[in-house]
């Protein structure tokens, strides 16, 4: 079993790659001739780093395959203007070498075990199944018992990733029931509706005594989670992750004053390590100009999720979306996750 270190990375080699959909590809990792396992937790990503022409990049992806297997599979979208994503879906072929990092996310399912009983409802849309297909996998080969209401929403049948898969497991597996609600309802497994808190409980009638396993577009979890609310679910039975960058995080909540009274002025961006100054407009995500300046700084999920972007800001000000892996310890100390974070005034940065 392979297990990282934390500044570790090994370079693994793409075995096979297919379509899932048009615009979507899935592809597998392993070791040669090692044939090695790897040690991760159902519902983590891991951090690719692949040569680009220009520079090598980092990008964060959820892992869709089980820890048992040894090979990592997942699972990439074609996205616009997605650098990485989309030089994964047109140009990464088999046979290609990839660095792969330490796999990391408290999102999964052994640290989030099902904690009133063994029953949960996952809900997903899009390429957002990734991670929570690892964990229906998990729980169906370690005969675990657990019962899933599975409820994905897709476009349409030829848009579902995994459409075959989840219909073999459905018609497998008694404990695993697929609700899939395509908008074109051709191919769909559940009663269609509006999506609202009665809608939710017709597709999982005992949803308040199950545990809620959530991971979509920023929107579509609001959603969920509003109606969770709404039905006065227990949220402490609730977790969910999303992998939207934080700048669009960031514009659906309401504009920060500091950056409205800031607006259409310019500070600067000091990184004395590395001798680099630049200048930005105030309310720049932090990485931005980092990435600018041409300072090393990783990005691997640019949503606050994976820690890869933590710097220390030792001067000026930044307003923060997450500090999700960040301690209290290093929150005090400055630290900030600079995908998360935009600009107010000048400040000085420690890489
Ligand atoms: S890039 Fe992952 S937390 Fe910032």
């Amino acid at each position: 079993m392979y297990a990282w270190s934390d500044s570790d990375s090994i370079n693994l080699v793409c075995l096979k790659k297919w379509h899932e959909t048009p615009d979507t590809v899935s592809f597998e990792l392993g070791s040669i001739p090692q044939d090695l396992h790897f040690n991760f937790k159902p519902g983590q990503f891991i951090t690719l780093g692949l040569d680009m022409p220009t520079k090598t990049d980092y990008r964060a992806y959820s892992i869709a395959s089980c820890p048992e297997d040894n090979r990592l599979k997942l699972t990439v979208k074609r996205v616009e203007g997605g650098l990485v994503s989309n030089f994964i879906v047109d140009e990464l072929d088999e046979g290609d070498e990839v660095a792969v990092l330490k796999p990391a996310g408290g999102f999964n399912c052994i640290d989030c075990t099902p904690t009133t009983s063994n029953k949960v409802t996952l809900v997903s849309a899009g390429c957002c199944i990734t991670p929570v297909m690892a964990m229906v996998k998990y729980w169906l080969s370690q005969d675990s018992g657990v019962e899933i209401d599975f409820i994905h929403m897709a476009r349409n049948k030829r848009e579902t990733i995994y459409f075959e898969e989840l219909h073999q497991l459905d018609e497998t597996y008694s404990n695993f029931n697929l609700k899939l609600l395509l908008k074109d309802n051709q191919g769909t497994t559940a009663p269609q509706g509006r999506l609202d808190n009665n809608w939710l409980v017709s597709l999982s009638p005992d949803i308040l005594d199950r545990t809620v396993y959530l991971c979509g577009p920023v929107g579509f979890m609001q959603d969920i989670e509003s109606y969770l609310k709404e039905l006065e679910f227990n949220m402490d039975n609730f977790y969910q992750e999303s992998f939207t960058p934080a700048t669009q995080n960031a514009q659906s909540e309401e504009p920060q004053t500091e950056i409205a009274d800031n607006e259409n002025s310019v500070v600067k961006v000091f990184v004395p390590t590395f001798g680099k100054e630049v200048e930005a407009e105030a309310g720049t995500p932090l990485a931005d100009s980092l990435e600018q300046a041409g300072v090393p700084i990783i990005t691997a999920c640019r949503s606050g999720i994976c820690g890869s972007c933590k710097c220390k800001v030792t001067k000026g000000s930044v307003e923060s979306s997450s500090q999700e892996t960040l301690t209290a310890e290093e929150i005090e100390q400055g630290y900030v996750l600079a995908c998360s974070s935009t600009i107010q005034s000048d400040i000085e940065v420690e890489l």
